[in-house]
């Protein structure tokens, strides 16, 4: 399983690609509304630094508006993945984008059926949301199952990003579950690095190897 960051901001996405570990972004418009700066200038700086997927969300709810917002941004860098909401009109514009060769995310994704549709309208990575269904008392992590059973049964190539993640387990339990990528908020990135008997271990390295006899 690959590592996006969930997150428009750029020093984030600079401090989490300093990590080594990142293959690519997501972005959404709550995520681009808290930063103080224009969605394509800031789409232009992360793909200046960043060579993976970079998943920008269109806004208009038309598909015929939909393809001509995705072009624009798929013309930025070519590593824009177009991110659209899974209603008809969204697939309607999954299936021209997947036409005209344009990676395609399709979001919002909260059912089986629904990532199934979208992988046969041509998705490039369908976006479960676990933490959202978690909130409403369904297991988000059971639809990750869900829909890496089918994918593998139907041979279908759509990649399955883990969103909406809230902390380390869900990562954990993701993968074990097959999904190809999660996408992290930058905070709970840091926490998969940490464990306090690392910690500990590393206090006492270091105080024995002071206290050596010289
Ligand atoms: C995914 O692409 C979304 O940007 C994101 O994971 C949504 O997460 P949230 O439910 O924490 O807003």
């Amino acid at each position: 399983m690959q590592f996006f960051i969930d997150t428009a901001n750029l020093d984030e996405i600079k401090e989490a690609l300093s990590l080594g570990v990142l293959s690519g972004v997501t972005t959404n418009p709550s995520l681009v509304a808290k930063e103080n700066i224009s969605f394509h200038d800031r789409l232009r700086e992360i793909t200046s630094v960043v060579s993976g997927s970079v998943s920008a969300e269109v806004i208009s709810l038309k598909a015929d508006e939909m393809i001509e917002e995705g072009k624009e941004l798929a013309k930025i860098a070519p590593n824009i993945t177009v991110k659209v909401p899974m209603t008809p009109d969204g697939l309607k514009a999954v299936k021209a984008f997947s036409d005209l060769g344009i990676k395609t995310n399709v979001t919002l994704v909260f059912s089986a059926n629904q990532a199934l549709l979208a992988a046969r309208a041509g998705a490039t990575y369908v976006s479960p949301f676990l933490g959202r269904l978690d909130d409403i008392g369904q297991n988000g992590l059971d639809l990750i199952s869900e829909i890496n059973d089918i994918f593998y049964l139907h041979n279908i190539e759509t990649e399955i990003i883990a969103a909406s993640i809230r902390h380390p387990m869900h990562v954990t339990e993701a993968a074990m579950r097959g999904a190809h990528i999660a996408t992290i908020p930058y905070k709970v990135l840091l926490q998969l690095f940490h464990h306090p008997l690392t910690d500990q271990g590393i206090e006492k390295f270091l105080a024995d190897w002071n206290n050596r006899k010289q």
